[in-house]
């Protein structure tokens, strides 16, 4: 199961961050990758972030792994496993165990410490891992993948940009396949996270003050993405939109709680074309 992000702590420098935070989409993952990156991909359930074993790590996706398969087959008993793409990759920590599964596993990610990393602990090459820094998934062709995968992803990317990603998820899902993502519903911050004076500001203030604060910060702070750590999300609404937009047809939507925020809801979205 996955842990919840609550308590995340960022384990670049601010300096690091900074100084790569600019110059690419979401430089500051990279940072993050090179620093720790079992930590950045997955808070441990007791809240540590550094001192996650290898076996354990993998053994999160394994288990991510199996209850998304056990889903699929629920929801879609014949959908092909020829080739399944995780978008968001981090370092393969589910793309790895999907692989059991499908005839081929790809992981695309925008971090090149990720990437690399997820090549490093795949020494016998089950996988496909992709590196791309495009606001899109050109990369792909169009109904590349029979599954579509993704996870701890869509929630740390500003909602301008998940507005290109989704439909681009629809895009490289073959026709009859089945794509799934995760994601809140709402732009949001969670309220554990942050100095003590800000958390209990958070819980006192209407949930809607909080919002409308991040969204300002978003408009304010430029054409990049903040920083990873930083959650967003998009209204339920928009994102069956953007999906009935792209051509896709959703098969459930399903409440969930990854995102680890009590006061913001979350959704996992199944959708075919
Ligand atoms: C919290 S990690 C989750 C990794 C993986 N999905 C897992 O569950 O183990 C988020 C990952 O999303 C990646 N990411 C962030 N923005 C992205 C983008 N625009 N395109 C592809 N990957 C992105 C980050 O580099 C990072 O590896």
């Amino acid at each position: 199961m996955i842990q919840a992000r609550r308590g995340a702590r960022c384990y670049a420098t601010p300096q690091q961050v900074m100084k790569t935070r600019w110059r690419r989409l979401s430089p500051a993952w990279d940072a993050l990758g090179r620093a720790n990156a079992f930590g950045a991909v997955l808070t441990r359930a007791d809240g540590e972030l550094g001192s996650w074993q290898c076996d354990e790590f993998f053994a999160t996706g394994v288990a991510d792994a199996e209850r998304f398969v056990a889903d699929l087959t629920a929801l879609a008993p014949t959908v092909s496993r020829a080739r399944v793409l995780d978008f968001g990759c981090g370092v393969g920590r589910v793309t790895h165990a999907l692989a059991a599964y499908f005839g081929e596993a790809v992981g695309v990610d925008v971090a090149a410490s990720m990437i690399e990393r997820a090549r490093a602990l795949d020494p016998e090459r089950r996988c496909s891992f992709v590196l791309n820094h495009a606001r899109d998934l050109t990369c792909f062709e169009s109904g590349a993948f029979t599954v579509v995968y993704s996870r701890l992803v869509l929630q740390h990317i500003r909602p301008a940009l998940v507005r290109r990603y989704v439909p681009e998820l629809v895009r490289v899902l073959a026709p009859g396949g089945v794509l799934m993502f995760q994601l809140p519903d709402a732009i949001g911050v969670d309220p554990e996270r942050g100095a003590p004076f800000l958390r209990r500001l958070k819980r006192l203030v209407p949930w809607s003050v909080v919002v409308g604060w991040r969204l300002l910060k978003c408009r304010l702070s430029g054409p990049t993405e903040v920083s990873q750590m930083t959650m967003f999300g998009l209204p339920a609404a928009d994102v069956l939109a953007l999906i009935a937009g792209a051509g896709g047809r959703v098969l459930d939507v399903r409440a969930d709680d990854s995102h680890g925020c009590d006061r913001v809801r979350g959704f996992e979205y199944w959708v075919t074309r």
